[in-house]
């Protein structure tokens, strides 16, 4: 199948498909830190051009960024030190929507409990890291279209989690504490990273048939761009360069 892994800096998911046999494809505005053999197919772009220029997705597993959406972001919603928070968060909230909305059969969105399960919809599942062999408690919603749910591939539970309590008395997953203790420009970053056992139930369970369609190029619509892809220093891409990088030679303009 091939498969876009869309807004992946890790290559985790990529690489787990990848070891299948699948074609898949990790985009980012960030470089890779994935299996340095499979960082050719690593799109260094605003994910909205992989979409935009290419539907021939069998499969689109999205982590959009969840600053504006997760529950901790909240308390910042009404601080008059962020007057563009709710303009932040709409962006955010549409960027999922296109996601949902593109044309593909198999679509997984990825992200952690916040205001998507009020303001896009219900998640179809919850998962654990430790449902999946992480000594790790992270609450993370799968919305899936198509796709089944994930079967827990361990039977760890909370109880087998490690956990470190502080003097006083809070209690936290010691993965979460060491996250919390790296410096701040690496937290968000270790945060988000995405588990090899998740990544390997996904490859393994989702090993779907591809849906039988023609490899076609679409005439780009508006390239919209996120707060996030013009903050960062991702590239713009030409038709003729993403095809050049994705190997496709034949194009409807
Ligand atoms: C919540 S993190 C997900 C990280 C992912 N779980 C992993 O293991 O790599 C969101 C990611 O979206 C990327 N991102 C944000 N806006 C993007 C855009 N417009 N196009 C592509 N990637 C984007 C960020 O750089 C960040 O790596």
């Amino acid at each position: 199948m091939k498969i876009l892994v869309a807004c992946e800096y890790s290559g985790i998911v990529r690489d787990a498909f990848i070891k299948r046999g699948h074609d898949a494809w990790s985009c980012d505005i960030l470089p890779s830190e994935g299996d340095p053999k499979n960082n050719h197919k690593h799109l260094q772009y605003d994910v909205n051009y992989a979409l935009d220029l290419h539907d021939d997705w069998d499969m689109i597993i999205a982590f959009p960024p969840c600053t504006f959406l997760c529950s901790s972001g909240q308390r910042w919603m009404n601080d008059p030190r962020y007057p563009n928070r709710h303009e932040d968060q709409r962006h955010a909230l549409e960027f999922v929507q296109r996601i949902w909305a593109y044309d593909c059969k198999y679509i997984c969105i990825e992200n952690p409990i916040g205001v998507l399960s009020t303001k896009f919809m219900k998640p179809s599942q919850y998962i654990q890291p430790y449902q999946f062999g992480h000594d790790a408690c992270k609450k993370t919603c799968l919305w899936l279209k198509g796709l089944p749910n994930l079967v827990p591939t361990s039977d760890m539970t909370k109880e087998d989690v490690t956990y470190v309590t502080l003097s006083n008395g809070r209690r936290f997953s010691k993965w979460d504490y060491d996250c919390s203790k790296l410096p701040h420009s690496q937290r968000g970053k270790a945060r988000s990273k995405f588990w090899e056992g998740v990544a390997d139930a996904m490859a393994d369970q989702w090993n779907m048939i591809p849906p039988k369609r023609l490899i076609t190029l679409s005439k780009p619509s508006s390239v919209c761009t996120n707060d996030y892809a013009l903050q960062g220093s991702y590239k713009k891409i030409s038709l003729q360069d993403l095809c050049k990088q994705m190997g496709i030679s034949h194009t409807r303009m």
